[in-house]
This record gives structure tokens, sequence and C-alpha cells, in this order.
């Protein structure tokens, strides 16, 4: 009895687990535990939840609450879905509600107040458009349609077969949290709106204009100083999908109202290396410790890795993640280029401390932990790969 006891309490403390929650186009959600034991890694899958279907593209988690967000591109249907779900202690979901929506929601970003009323902003790719929604704020996960805003473009972009039409691809919240930014791939354009506080409707300003054909996909801003600094300068960085650049605007805020941008950074997203024909820059972050920049490249075999199996020869495709220095005049320095542990890395969450990296692999349909060196900001080797049913669009940690 008393060796089981010790056995048990001795486990507990080499062993931690941690779930995750990862989205696929083949209509799930599927939960990983991921448990970490004396420096090796287990990761397998404990739950899969189909209520998101038909094609599940974007998961915004409130670890806070306990609430997870799900978009559905609706691929083959003429409108997209967005489903809440209570996140319950052993991983499990259960599902809230589901709406229908504008075709083709990716992306989400939830905003207004931590303690109060709070919505969520969804950009529709193949709608054209930005949505936003009421959340319920007496922990049923249950959610209100607020408002859909409409784009038009009256001629199609230097890129004609990807800028058609407006093509909203990301959402994200500026670090006072007055603003949403939308990346719109279709316009060459970063969307700016302004949030009324206290209704959470949202009114475009004045939008940042990117290079004509670049194709903005997603953003993320840095603040040198860290979080919450009332007067200090934050960056924008911008990854363009179609011109694999990433571009740093100084950001400030004029008296008038909107949001001010000057470049002042612009480099291809390989850095001083050449960049291979058919590069597809995909998800961009900010690490937790909020030195690097991070980038992820699909579409190019950049790398090939040692088959996880050591009988098989085989070796695995790998695309790439490129990792910049930040700079405090808001310029980056190539870092490293390294394999993201297979194909196509449409998307990839850093874990809090920043020393794990999850990269949802579309083409491969794995999800992959890669090891990161805090320290020194260099990616290392997988420290954990399991398969998914179909592609896979998103991960995130729920840490
Ligand atoms: C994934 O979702 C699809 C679509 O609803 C369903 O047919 C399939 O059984 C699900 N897979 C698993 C492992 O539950
Ligand atoms: C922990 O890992 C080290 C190095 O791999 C190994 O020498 C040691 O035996 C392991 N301990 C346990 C309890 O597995
Ligand atoms: C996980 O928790 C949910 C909600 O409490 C419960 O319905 C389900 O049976 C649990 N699953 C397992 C495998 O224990
Ligand atoms: C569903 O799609 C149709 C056609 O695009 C659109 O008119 C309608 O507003 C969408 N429904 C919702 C709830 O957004
Ligand atoms: C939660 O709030 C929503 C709207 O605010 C309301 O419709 C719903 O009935 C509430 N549910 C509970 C269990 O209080
Ligand atoms: C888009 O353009 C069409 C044709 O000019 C017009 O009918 C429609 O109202 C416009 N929609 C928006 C949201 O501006
Ligand atoms: C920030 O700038 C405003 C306007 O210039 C000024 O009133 C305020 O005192 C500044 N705050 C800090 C912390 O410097
Ligand atoms: C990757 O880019 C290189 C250099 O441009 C090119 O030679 C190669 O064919 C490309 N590979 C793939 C798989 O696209
Ligand atoms: C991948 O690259 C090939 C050429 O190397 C190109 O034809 C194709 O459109 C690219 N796919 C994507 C999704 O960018
Ligand atoms: C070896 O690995 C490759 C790539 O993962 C895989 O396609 C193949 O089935 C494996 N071969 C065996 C014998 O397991
Ligand atoms: C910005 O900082 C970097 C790194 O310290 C430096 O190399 C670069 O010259 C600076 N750029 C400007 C415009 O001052």
């Amino acid at each position: 009895m008393l060796a089981s006891i010790l056995s048990l309490s001795l486990g507990a403390a080499v062993a931690s687990a941690t779930n995750l929650f990862v989205s696929s186009y083949a209509g799930n959600i599927t939960t990983l535990s991921l448990t970490a034991s004396n420096g090796t890694y287990h990761i397998e899958k404990t739950y899969v939840n189909n209520g998101c279907a038909p094609n599940p593209s974007w998961l915004t988690l409130d670890a806070n609450r306990g609430e997870l967000y799900c978009l559905d591109e609706g691929l083959t249907v003429p409108n997209g879905s967005l489903s809440s779900y209570l996140v319950n202690p052993n991983g499990s979901l259960t599902q809230v509600q589901k709406a229908s929506v504008i075709s083709g929601p990716v992306n989400g970003v939830i905003y207004g107040r931590p303690a109060g009323q709070r919505y969520l902003a969804l950009a529709h790719y193949s709608g054209s458009a930005v949505s936003d929604w009421a959340l319920d704020t007496n922990g049923t996960g249950s959610f209100t349609f607020n408002q859909d805003l409409l784009f038009n473009l009256s001629h199609p972009g230097p890129n004609a077969a990807r800028q058609d039409a407006p093509h909203e691809h990301e959402a994200i919240l500026d670090p006072t949290g007055q603003y949403v930014l939308v990346p719109d791939l279709g316009a060459d354009l970063v969307r700016v709106f302004c949030i009324d506080s206290d209704t959470g409707l949202l009114t475009a300003e004045t939008p940042l204009s990117v290079s004509p054909g670049s194709g903005p996909r997603h953003a993320a801003f840095w603040n040198p100083a860290g979080v919450s600094c009332e007067n200090c300068t934050s960056y924008l960085y911008v990854v363009t999908e179609l011109a694999n650049t990433v571009t740093g605007y100084a950001v400030s805020y004029p008296a008038a109202g909107g949001m001010a941008f000057e470049k002042v950074y612009e480099s291809s997203v390989y850095g001083q290396l050449n960049l291979p024909s058919g590069n597809a820059a995909a998800e961009i972050a900010v690490s937790p410790d909020n030195r690097f920049l991070l980038i992820s490249n699909r579409n190019n075999t950049s790398f090939s890795l040692p088959n996880p199996i050591p009988s098989n020869s085989t070796q695995i495709p790998s695309d790439s993640l490129s990792t910049f220095a930040l700079n405090a005049n808001g310029s980056l320095t190539f870092h490293q280029l390294w394999p993201a542990g297979g194909s196509f890395p449409r998307q990839f969450s850093l874990n809090r401390y920043g020393d794990l990296i999850a990269v949802g692999l579309q083409e491969s349909s794995e999800v992959v932990v890669m090891a990161r060196d805090v320290a020194t900001g260099l990616v290392g080797m997988p420290v954990a790969r399991v398969e998914i049913e179909g592609m896979v669009t998103s991960v995130v940690w729920d840490d």
C-alpha cells in the first residue's frame, strides 16, 4: 500500500499533462494530451468531437473561462458556422450552440471588457466579410449575432486569381484593446475597425495599404516594453502570403482617432536566404519572452527529417519555420530557418513558456510538437507527433 502511494506521488512529480485542441477539415475537433516525463514527451488523442463539421478552420480558446469557439469554413456548402463549447476538466467538449454565418470564416478574436461584456470578431475569407458576435457572460457559452460588415473590390488585384475579391484572413486585437485589425489578402489592406466599448460594434477606420499584389494574410503586434505600457511605441508585423514578405510598422494613435502606421522594416520571410519558388507564408507570432518573431512557410520542402521510427529509412519531407530577432527600433534580424516538422504548417502555437511549439501540418495531417530553446530563440527537433484525421487547420494549447 505504502509502495503504491509512493510510486503515484513520484509519478505526479515527474509527469505533467497538458491538453491541446486541434481543428481539421475532416470535421473534427480533437483533444490531445501531451505528457512530459523525465525529458521525454508522449502525445495521445483523448477525445474527438464532430459538432463543428463540415470544415473546422480555426479555434479560438478562452482558457480563463473554459470556452472554446470553433469556426467552420463550410467549403462545399453556402454558409460557414460558429460553434461554442464548454471545456470539461477531462478535456472533452460540450457543444452549446451552433449558428450559421457568412461563408468562409477562417479566424476569430475575442475583444471587450475582461470581466464584462465580450465579443468575438470573425474574418470571412470566401465571404469577403467581418462579423461579430456578443458572447454571453453567464458561463453558459451561448452567444448572439451583433454585426456583419461586407466588403467589395471595384477591380481585381494584381494577382487576379487570388485577388478576385476581398479575402479577410485574420482578426487581431491592437495592444490598447480599442481596435480590431483584419488583414485582407484580396484587397492588399489591413483593415482597421474602432470598437464601440458599449455595444461591441465595429466601425471602419482608414486601413493600412500594403504593397499591391502582396496578399497580407496574418499579423502580430509587438510592444518592446512588454504589456500595458501607456505611451510606448508598438510595432505591427504583417506577413504576406503572395509576396512572402514580413513588414514592420511603427504604430501610433492620432488625436483625431484611428491608427497610423509608419513602415520601418521589410524583408523576405527567408531573411537574406533565397526565397524558394512556390513558398506560401502562413502564420506569424511573437514568442512569449517577447524577443523573437516566428513565421511558418508552406509549399517548399526545404528540409527532410529522420523518420520517427528508427528502423524506417524514409525521411519526412518538411516545410520550414523562420525565426527573426526583434530589435528595439522595430527592425528584424534573421535568426534561423528550421524544419516545421512536416508539410504545410498552416498554423502553429507556442506554449505559455515558449519552450514548445505545436505545429498544425495541413498536408501531413499531423500535429508535431517542436522543442524550442527560450534563451537562444532557436527551434529544436520534434519531440512528439500525432496523426489527425483530415487536413489540420489549427492547434491551440490549453495551458
Ligand atoms: C470526424 O468528423 C467526421 C464528420 O462529422 C465524422 O464522420 C468522423 O467520424 C469523425 N472522426 C472521428 C474520429 O470521430
Ligand atoms: C531519466 O532520463 C535519464 C537520461 O535519459 C536516464 O538516465 C534515467 O534513467 C531516467 N530516469 C527514469 C526514472 O526513467
Ligand atoms: C469527461 O467529462 C464529461 C463531462 O463531465 C463526461 O460527460 C465524460 O463522461 C467524461 N469522459 C470520460 C472519458 O471520463
Ligand atoms: C448564408 O449565406 C448567404 C449567401 O451567401 C447569405 O446571404 C446569408 O446572409 C448567410 N447567412 C448568415 C446567417 O450569415
Ligand atoms: C445566459 O445569458 C443569455 C443571454 O444573456 C440568456 O439568454 C440565457 O438564458 C442565460 N442562461 C442562463 C443559464 O442563465
Ligand atoms: C458591392 O458592389 C455591388 C455592385 O456595385 C453593390 O450592389 C453592393 O451594394 C456592394 N456591396 C457593398 C457591401 O458595398
Ligand atoms: C501619455 O501621453 C499623454 C498625451 O501626450 C499624456 O497626457 C500622458 O500623461 C502620457 N502618459 C504617460 C504614462 O506618460
Ligand atoms: C523549392 O524552391 C527551390 C528554389 O526556388 C526550387 O528549386 C524547388 O523546386 C522548390 N521545391 C518545391 C517542392 O516547391
Ligand atoms: C505551391 O507551389 C507551386 C509551384 O511550386 C504553385 O503552383 C502552387 O500554386 C503553390 N501552392 C500554394 C498553395 O501556394
Ligand atoms: C516509412 O515511413 C514512411 C514515411 O512516413 C511511410 O510512408 C512508410 O509507410 C513507412 N514504412 C514502413 C514499413 O512503416
Ligand atoms: C535598428 O537596430 C538594429 C539592431 O540594433 C540596427 O542594426 C539597425 O541599424 C537599426 N536601424 C536603424 C534604422 O536605426
